[in-house]
Parts: structure tokens; C-alpha cells; sequence
């Protein structure tokens, strides 16, 4: 089935809808999809055995009940840990920045939603959605594999029939990088494919609103468009689509809404959305 690209502010769900429910896991992109979330972010990783994953840190430590490098670790391995174990809801409560209440509780029995998330998972859930659900996935680690990350991400992207858009606005994934080598390799073997160059900090080379060869959009820091909206506008000048991360707070979203932002990726896609009265 095919879905007509959405034209306003688009609102993604960072790590899923991550605020409600353990980041990287299926039942926070569910989550993310039902709250009406346009697009979807994710970052991947290689496991030891050379399956892409959707896990941020280096180590699985911080959101499972394990231990070790991702890269050191066998899907299998990874297989056998939990990801909602982690995140109770006091912790929840402790990042919440409103007063509701988290509406999702780690339930053992609930095992399948928070084991390791591939991303051909996420891609299944992506086409099943039954209506148009953008991915915005960010490579990681991409000097330590010398190119496979991409590689792989391709094949995979290849599979699904996602890997050669007629062009980057009917793209219904999109790939993002700090590392400018990494989205090259993406154009040189995909190039319909949009990639966005994720600024975390804003050097006197990227001031002007210049980006890497061939790369169509900007993925600044909520911070960095906070203390430099001239920044936002020098990048729409140069032709540029800007998506901002990680915007949470209310003010912020304001600010995105003024500048005239493309996307806004957030932990909190419900309430995003509410305040642009679309939820
Ligand atoms: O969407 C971009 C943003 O996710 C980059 O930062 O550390 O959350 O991957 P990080
Ligand atoms: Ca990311």
C-alpha cells in the first residue's frame, strides 16, 4: 500500500515513544505508532554475528538486565536479555517533565515486547502500520566496521523495497549520521535515499549552513537552534530541511513551530502532538 508523504512539521518518536516505555523496544514504537507519531527513529548496531540492532549505547548495560559491548554479543545473546527490565516507573517518574502518568508498565509476561529489537523487526512493523510511518534510522559505530554497517543496512533496506525511493521526498526512510564518512557511503550506494548530517556541535565550517556533499538535511541539537536560530535560517537558505533533536519541553517545541522546522524528533510524541493540536 502506498501513503502520501505528510507536508507539516513531521513529529518523530526518538528511540520510539521512549518518555512511556523503554527505549528500543517494540512496545515503545508500537506505543509511538498508536500515538499517531509521523516518523519512527532509531540507531543501529552490528551484533558479533552481523545482525543490525536498535540499541544506542555502545553496551547493553544501561537498558537491559546484561552486560558487554553489542558488538561483542551474538543476536542469540542478546536474545536472552530484557530490555523493559531497567526502567521502572519511578524512574519513569523521575524523567517525566509533565504530571501524567507513564502509560506502560513492564509486565514479565510482556517478555516479547522488550527483548532485543532488530531492525528488520522494526521494518516489519513499519510496512504493517497500515499507514504511512517514516524511519529515521542513525548509524552507529560507523569507523569501527569499515563501511558494513551500511552495507548491511542496505541489503536489508533492499529487501524491504526501501533502498531506491523514485526520490528523497518519497523516501519513507531516511538515514542520519554524525559521521559525514558514513552517510557518503550511504549516497555512493543509494542515492535517492535522504540522509541527514546530525550536528552536535556547531564548528566555524558548518556556521555558514553548508553540509557534507550531497546530503539534503541537517539534524542540529535542540540547543544548538536554541542559542543559534540563525543557524536554522542559513540552512533554509542553502536549500536545506532542518530535523532537531531532542526537542521535550514545551517552549521548545514553540521555538521549532516559529523557525519553521521540519521535524521534530521527540521522547514525548503524545504530547508533541497535542500541543500542535494533532492529538
Ligand atoms: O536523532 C538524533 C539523535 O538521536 C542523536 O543523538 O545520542 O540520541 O543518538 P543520540
Ligand atoms: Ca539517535
Amino acid at each position: 500500500m502506498t501513503h502520501a508523504p505528510q507536508r507539516s512539521v513531521q513529529v518523530v518518536a526518538h528511540r520510539g515513544a521512549s518518555e512511556d516505555a523503554p527505549e528500543h523496544t517494540l512496545a515503545a514504537y508500537k506505543k509511538a505508532i498508536e500515538d499517531g507519531a509521523d516518523a519512527l527513529e532509531c540507531d543501529v548496531r552490528l551484533t558479533a554475528d552481523g545482525h543490525l540492532v536498535c540499541v544506542h549505547d555502545r553496551r547493553v548495560n544501561r537498558t537491559s538486565n546484561g552486560r558487554g559491548a553489542v558488538s561483542a554479543l551474538e543476536l542469540a545473546d542478546l536474545a536472552t536479555l530484557d530490555f523493559g527490565s531497567r526502567r521502572t516507573r519511578e524512574t519513569w517518574r523521575g524523567r517525566t517533565s509533565d504530571t501524567e502518568e507513564p502509560d506502560w508498565e513492564h509486565r514479565p509476561e510482556d517478555r516479547a515486547e522488550t527483548s532485543v529489537l532488530t531492525l528488520e523487526r522494526l521494518l516489519e512493523l513499519v510496512s504493517d502500520a497500515g499507514r504511512r510511518v517514516e524511519l529515521a534510522i542513525e548509524t552507529k559505530h560507523p569507523t569501527r566496521w569499515a563501511g558494513q554497517v551500511e552495507e548491511r543496512l542496505l541489503t536489508l533496506l533492499k529487501r524491504f523495497g526501501l533502498d531506491a525511493p523514485p526520490s528523497a521526498a518519497e523516501s519513507l526512510v531516511r538515514i542520519m549520521s554524525f559521521s559525514a564518512r558514513s552517510l557518503h557511503r550511504v549516497r555512493a550506494a543509494a542515492p535517492t535515499l535522504p540522509t541527514v548530517y546530525l550536528v552536535q556541535f556547531l564548528t566555524p565550517r558548518l556556521r555558514d549552513g553548508r553540509l557534507p556533499a550531497g546530503v539534503g538535511i541537517a539534524g542540529p541539537s535542540i540547543r544548538i537552534v536554541r542559542n543559534n536560530p540563525a543557524y536554522v535560517e542559513r540552512l533554509k537558505r542553502a536549500g536545506h530541511q532542518v530535523h532537531v533533536w531532542t526537542v521535550n519541553e514545551p517552549e521548545d517545541v514553540d521555538l521549532c513551530v516559529e523557525l519553521g522546522i521540519d521535524a521534530i524528533i521527540t521522547n514525548r510524541p503524545r504530547a508533541v502532538l497535542r500541543q500542535l493540536n494533532r492529538g
